[in-house]
């Protein structure tokens, strides 16, 4: 029976692992997510009819770790140093000539390897009996830090590794990075929870990677990009770096495909300039391109400057910036109500487009940069999608002077009445019927990700709006075929394909429904919450504060946005259009026992068969409650292995400590 349930169980792990890879570390999936899903899903039963023989790599296990109480640090194998850069094609010449010259090998001996410089931050992954053991930043190059729960959740970092090409021990380096679009969804996500924004792509995955929860971490879609395969000594494995970078890729690593062997200085040069104008192309972001000598020996032979081997450079690209005046600054409206300060800049070209306009944000950033009307500014093209304005120059005030700019009092869609709730950076329109707002939250309720009514983009909700065919999100779900027709450059077939769509949309589940109300601080994640809390739409709306607020991850911030939507009458008579016309009203609740009714428990430590999350699901289930830290109000600590100082706050405020066993016991397992 139990061999049975290894084999079964192995066998799917197996076949995740080999769907893992295609994913996430060559790109090219075979499967649709929801059989992905299925597949895990049927893992997971299987796990938790035998917890006791669940795996550390089984995939079921990439989060599970308990949260880092800070990070320990510990000495590197070896050195990660820095790159020393070259900034012009002279300068990467110099180095190509010290290189030969050292080398003393007579020129066209030496062979060099282009890979892409990604703007991440590097990582040095350790495998034990080719298991990963440990994760450590790069700290300040001889200690890193502990972040190893955090990189377990990184899709693209095997858990094991078959046996192949690479000793049962070793060390990977290499770049982790977030790609731009996850990036772009993650700041807007942010913004609509009140939250700063990151500044580019580098600093949210590094932002990421030192996040206390690993649960935050498995969220954010990071990439990694392995580049170095050294013994567990930090020695080098391989006799060329080419070589260890196919034996990664071969062992299951992702390894940056756009790597290219040069022979000389010329080829390399070829491929800077290539990356110049393809950059941005890439899903994500790369400030140049690292030049590293092909041979270890030579390596070993040209060794180190200071911080800096001698055998590699990076190449680095100018950053995308350009100067140029602020003629205006305009403000937007958006879904949320937002008003968002946009200044329009004479054109300057960056980087092979033309710019015309950078976002202000909102008015403490105006402030920070102390920007006005008529000043000359710097102007970045980062991982942003729109431009911002970075700094301002003081030096070369405008001829005819500067003007300040004031946040106007009313809505420059609407006219409707501008406020700024305290402590917020923002200003909103109030008004409820504000036609900005119900243009973008039609196009947001249609978008991807919320209801997919495919073909309902710009173009056509601005048509909407302008014949007044829809102005609110159930209107949607009046359209006839008749009306459509009525629209410009609207055919037959694309009305019945639109319509179908419509219809489609119609048994998108309840969490999808609640995102797609637009209800300011709630994004896709707090949507699905609320979703499987609540189970109804219904027992939403009737929700007061404290009992949104019991929602794991509802602050009073998201719980006042959720009140604030349904108190607005206008709101339910919307949900109430929707009910009609047929949309998800009710999700799958989830059926809570009462064995552990109106207790409290906080876990500590890693439970032998658990992760935290499963042991916080076992207990909710069976109507108990998980808090964060232990009080007198804690009935039970549920402590594992490791424990932190959660246990001794339970012996000082004498709380029952108890063990997995108990818990199962409790709940009757
Ligand atoms: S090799 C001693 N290869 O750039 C060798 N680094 O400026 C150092 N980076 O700290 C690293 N892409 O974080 C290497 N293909 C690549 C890289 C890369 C990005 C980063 C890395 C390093 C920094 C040095």
């Amino acid at each position: 029976m139990s061999k049975n349930f290894q084999q079964q169980a192995e066998a799917l792990r197996e076949k995740i692992r080999h769907h893992e890879h295609l994913y996430y570390v060559l790109d090219a999936p075979q499967i649709s997510d929801a059989e992905f899903d299925e597949l895990v899903n049927r893992l997971k039963a299987l796990e938790n009819e035998h917890p006791e023989m669940v795996t550390p790599d089984s995939p079921t296990q990439r989060v599970g770790g308990r949260p880092a109480e800070g990070f320990q640090k510990v000495p590197h194998s070896r050195s990660m140093l820095s790159l020393d850069n070259a900034y012009s094609e002279a300068e990467l010449r110099d180095w190509d000539r010290r290189v030969h010259e050292l080398a003393g090998d007579g020129a066209g001996k030496v062979e060099y390897v282009c890979e892409l410089k990604l703007d991440g931050l590097s990582l040095a992954l350790w495998y034990r009996k080719r298991m990963l053991a440990r994760g450590l930043t790069r700290g300040d190059g001889a200690i890193g830090e502990d972040v190893t729960t955090n990189v377990r959740t990184i899709r693209s970092v095997p858990l094991s590794i078959k046996k192949n090409g690479l000793p049962a021990d070793f060390e990977v380096r290499g770049e982790v990075v977030m790609p731009i679009a996850a990036f772009q969804k993650m700041n807007d996500e942010r913004e609509e929870q009140g939250l700063a924004r990151f500044a580019n792509p580098r600093n949210s995955a590094a932002g990421t990677i030192r996040t206390l929860e690993p649960n935050i971490v498995a969220q954010r879609p990071l990439m990694f990009f392995s580049y170095f395969a050294y013994t567990a000594d930090g020695a080098d494995l391989f006799d060329k770096h080419w070589d260890a970078l196919e034996a990664l890729a071969g062992a299951g690593f992702k390894v940056n495909p756009n790597r290219k062997l040069c022979k000389t200085v010329d080829q390399v040069w070829a491929v800077i300039q290539q990356w110049e104008e393809e950059r941005d192309a890439l899903p994500y972001e790369i400030d140049g391109i690292v030049i590293k000598v092909n041979a270890t020996r030579l390596q070993r032979e040209l060794g180190f400057t200071g911080k800096a081997p001698r055998w590699a450079i990076a190449y680095k690209y100018a950053a995308r910036a350009g100067e140029t005046v602020i003629e205006d600054i305009l403000v937007q409206v958006g879904r949320t109500g937002k008003l968002t300060p946009v200044a329009a800049l004479k054109p300057v070209h960056i980087g092979g487009t033309t710019v015309s306009r950078a976002t202000l944000h909102n008015m403490d950033e105006i402030e920070r940069l102390g920007v006005k009307i008529g000043d000359w500014v710097v102007v970045e093209r980062g991982g942003d999608v729109i431009p911002k304005v970075v700094r301002v120059l003081d030096d070369k005030k405008h001829p005819r002077g500067t003007k300040k700019f004031h946040m106007p009092a009313k809505c420059p869609e609407c006219g409707g009445h501008v406020v700024r709730v305290e402590g917020e950076a923002d200003h909103r329109c109030v008004n409820a019927a504000c036609p900005a707002k119900a243009r973008l939250s039609v196009l947001h309720f249609a978008s991807r990700g919320v209801m997919n009514i495919e073909g309902m983009g710009d173009a056509l909700v601005e048509q909407f709006a302008a014949t007044g065919l829809v102005k609110d999100i159930a209107d949607i779900f009046d359209i006839s075929e008749d009306k459509l027709l009525t629209l410009e450059r609207m055919g037959k077939k694309s009305a019945q394909n639109l319509l179908e769509q419509i219809a489609k949309a119609k048994s998108a589940p309840l969490e999808r429904v609640i995102f797609g109300l637009g209800i300011r601080m709630v994004g896709e994640r707090t949507a699905q919450l609320l979703a499987e809390h609540f189970g109804s739409m219904d027992k939403l709306m009737a929700a007061g504060t404290e009992q949104l607020m019991e929602v794991e991850g509802v602050g009073p911030n998201v719980a006042a946005g959720v009140r604030e939507f349904f108190d607005e009458p206008k709101n339910v008579k919307l949900v109430e259009r929707l009910r009609k016309a047929g949309l998800t009203m009710k999700g799958e609740a989830r059926k809570r026992g009462t064995k552990l009714a109106d207790k409290t428990f906080v876990i500590t430590g890693t439970l032998p068969s658990y992760s935290r999350d499963e042991a916080k699901r076992l207990i909710e289930d069976a109507g108990g409650k998980v808090s964060g830290s232990v009080s007198k109000k804690t009935d039970y600590v549920l402590a594992g292995s490791d424990p932190g100082s959660k246990l001794d706050k339970a012996r000082e405020l004498k709380v029952e400590v108890i063990d997995e066993a108990a818990l199962k016991r409790m709940i009757g397992l």
